[in-house]
């Protein structure tokens, strides 16, 4: 099959495609052929080694220390199921899938397996594969995050870097469960975070919403620059600070700040599981949760779609299409 590969670290040039072994199903697990995967932050992340502040060595666990262990990037797909292992009950060849591959990587690739029992399920009907594919890695992460804490009618969130494939989803989610949500964004941005469902906007450019005087229950940070020693003072107690982009410093002191402040630090999704992502695919099936495509590349182009979210300034998802021969279409 062919897939996107890399053999060392470093920037969107060490990306070839090549042809490997088409993966065989095992028991308990289901061969995809893909149709479209994302290249995430995370792809760009593990590329090129480039990790939140002190989390070099264990991100080395799974990355590899000298060079890449998942020579294949992309942690999300959306494809049809082709062959399935012994004891598969879930799913039969034909059935059409999402699925969130995690840290296991393997996405970009003709062809990929999977534990049936992982987070795979039924793509959302009325989604084409593309949209189906942006839908996982920024729903599943927003719903990790989320499902941690509590989040209802009139809670006050707000969403740090709204407009990211993690962002845009948070927005959505907080908003379908009835908060009240103020996303940070640029000013480019704004039309399209509002139209997610953001009450209110602040332009990260023009204000530091960290010191407006504000108070919120809980703050969800997809950047990186708003750690518990920046925003603590803007939460209400019992309230909460998701770390979806923390560093070692910030994960080190998150009980020590817990306990401090009287707040929840939360520094890691939850499991990926099948039926999350089910609740995500029903979401989407009601228009609630609405899957954000920046551009979409063909797999030949996959360097150029590594090189678009080097640039940091993607709108919800850059999509990988293996079907599609154009090199990019916007
Ligand atoms: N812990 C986990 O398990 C986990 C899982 C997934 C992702 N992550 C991490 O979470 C972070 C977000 O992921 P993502 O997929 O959402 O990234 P992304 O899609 O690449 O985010 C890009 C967006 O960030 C916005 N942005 C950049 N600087 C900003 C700032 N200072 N303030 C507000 N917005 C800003 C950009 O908007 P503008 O163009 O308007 O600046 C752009 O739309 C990444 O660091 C990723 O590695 C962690």
């Amino acid at each position: 099959m062919r897939a996107a590969i890399h053999r060392r670290f470093g920037g969107p040039d060490v990306l070839t495609v090549a042809d490997i072994p088409t993966p065989a199903p095992r028991a308990g697990e289901v061969l995809i052929r893909v149709h479209a995967s994302t290249v995430s932050a995370a792809d760009r992340r593990s590329r090129a080694k480039d990790v939140p502040a002190g989390l070099a060595i264990p991100s080395s666990l799974v990355l590899g220390f000298f060079r890449p262990r998942r020579r294949v990037l992309g942690m999300d797909v959306s494809g049809t199921v082709v062959a399935v292992g012994r004891d598969v009950r879930r799913f039969a060849p034909g059935d059409e899938v999402i699925a969130m591959l995690g840290s296991r990587f393997g996405g970009h690739a003709e062809y990929v397996v999977i534990d049936s029992q992982a987070a795979v399920t039924a793509r959302p009907r009325g989604l084409s594969f593309e949209d189906a594919a942006a839908l996982v890695f920024g729903g599943v992460t927003a719903h990790a995050f989320l499902d941690q804490v509590d989040v209802r009618r009139g809670t006050r969130a707000l969403v740090n870097g709204a407009s990211g494939a993690v962002g845009s989803a948070v927005v959505q989610l907080a908003h379908a469960l009835g908060a009240h949500v103020t996303a940070v964004t640029s000013g480019a941005n704004r039309a399209m975070v509002t139209a997610l469902g953001a009450d209110e906007i602040i332009d990260y450019h023009v204000d530091d919403f960290t010191t407006a005087g504000r108070s919120y229950d809980v703050i969800v940070d997809c950047v990186g620059n708003a750690p518990v020693r920046r925003v603590g003072h803007l939460v209400a107690p019992g309230g909460a600070v998701l770390l979806v982009a923390g560093d070692l410093r910030s994960m080190i002191a998150a009980r020590r700040d817990e306990k401090r402040l009287g707040i929840t630090v939360v520094t890691a999704p939850g499991p990926y599981r099948a039926e999350d992502l089910g609740h995500l695919v029903e979401l989407a099936e009601a228009g609630v949760l609405r899957p954000i495509v920046d551009r979409t590349y063909s797999l030949d182009a996959v360097a150029d779609a590594h090189r678009y979210v080097d640039g940091g300034r993607k709108r919800g998802s850059v999509v990988l299409s293996m079907t599609t021969t154009a090199p990019e279409i916007r």
